[in-house]
């Protein structure tokens, strides 16, 4: 193996030629999923996840509880990812972990665990942002895949249930975001509708699935004006409460009669919300290739409609499979390979964010 030598905080490791098979260890446990996976040169060997039951009851991600799962998750997680891929702990040549944004107890666990794991095998650390992770998830390649990557310089449209951003994309590292949610994010608003409306966290996907038998047009909800490409969510919900409460009050039975209808509509309300700012981000930077990132990006409704809107304006799509829009480690793995290629290498008195400015 031609190997080379890379100081990093104090001692010595080893990391092979970057010419030759790079291979990477991904970790995320940013919040509620433990998820570990294996990334050779850009192929994903293995992506497993461990969901957290445990928070359904309580309406959203508990913390206390959420770090006490990844605890009780992330070593048999890791064996697993491993052993799937077939790799062995000394062919790995670095560990990439979540550094943040997230839940300080959350990220902590994973970090921990990675710092620990970079100094037994003495293999270097990258610290991965997981918003820039969830844009990179658009170039995992599967082997006997389509494996349809974005080109540069694309827009992308990342929603999830803390962030919601367009991000002018250059570069796999180079990253500017032009606009973002000054109040709740996308996902939010879908997960607070559902609360509203009984339906157990996360509500996303069951809105997804009931807006399906639903009508979009049967109700009209106020859209907010907020300048620029940024986005606001947290009128929605509310305006979303208060009609819900005043129909109720004169049809007791309205939410059990119009549920589908309330679903269809409320999603479609968020991703016109969505398409206006990306549109109008597009027309103004002359930009025609758009990606879709994060967790409401496994939306059925704003992947069709971002779809169609993509034959309208001439659009090249780029949207990630179903099982890289919502949390994840092959990102992470993916966008660690990316940092590795780049030398960029963190050192092990590195601390977890839970934001990042
Ligand atoms: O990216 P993600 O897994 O975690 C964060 O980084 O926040 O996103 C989770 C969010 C939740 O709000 C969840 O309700 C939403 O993504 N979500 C969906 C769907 N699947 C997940 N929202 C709408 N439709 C879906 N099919
Ligand atoms: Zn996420």
């Amino acid at each position: 193996m031609n190997a080379k030598k890379q100081k990093i905080s104090g001692f010595s490791i080893q990391f092979r030629n970057l010419m030759s098979t790079t291979t990477i260890l991904g970790i995320e446990s940013s919040c509620d999923d433990t998820s570990a996976a294996v990334v050779r040169d850009s192929y994903l060997l293995s992506n497993i996840i461990a969901n957290q039951e445990v928070h359904k009851t309580y309406g959203g991600v508990v913390p206390e509880l959420a770090s006490r799962a990844h605890q009780q998750n992330i070593i048999p997680v890791v064996d697993r990812a491993l052993k799937l891929a077939n790799v062995s702990k000394n062919e790995i040549n670095a560990i990439a972990f979540t550094r943040g944004p997230g839940l300080m107890g959350s990220l902590l666990v994973g970090a921990s665990f990675a710092k620990g794991l970079s100094l037994s095998l003495g293999v270097p650390l990258i610290e991965v942002n997981h918003l820039q992770a969830h844009i990179l998830a658009n170039f995992i390649l599967e082997k006997d895949a389509a494996n349809h990557v974005p080109e540069f310089p694309f827009l992308c449209l990342l929603v999830s249930g803390g962030h919601t951003q367009l991000v002018l994309v250059k570069d796999y590292l180079d990253m500017t975001i032009i606009g973002q949610t000054i109040d709740d994010a996308a996902g939010e608003a879908f997960d607070k509708c559902a609360k509203i409306m009984g339906i157990s966290y996360p509500g996303g996907p069951v809105i997804d699935k009931l807006a399906a038998e639903g009508n979009p047009q049967a109700f009209v909800f106020a859209k907010p004006r907020v300048k620029g490409y940024d986005y606001s969510f947290s009128g929605l919900k509310t305006s979303f409460l208060y009609f819900l409460r005043d129909q109720i009050q004169t049809s007791p039975t309205f939410l059990n009669d119009r549920q589908k209808d309330l679903c269809a509509s409320i999603q479609k309300t968020i991703i016109d919300i969505l398409l206006d700012k990306l549109v109008k981000a597009t027309k103004d930077l002359k930009i025609k290739n758009i990606a879709l990132a994060g967790g409401v990006s496994a939306n059925s409704g704003l992947r069709n409609t971002i779809t169609s809107e993509a034959v309208k304006q001439k659009w090249n799509i780029y949207i990630p499979a179903l099982k890289f829009t919502t949390d994840n480690a092959a990102m992470i793995a993916i966008t660690g390979l990316y940092k590795y290629r780049q030398g960029e290498f963190a050192s092990q008195d590195i601390v977890p964010l839970a934001r990042f400015s």
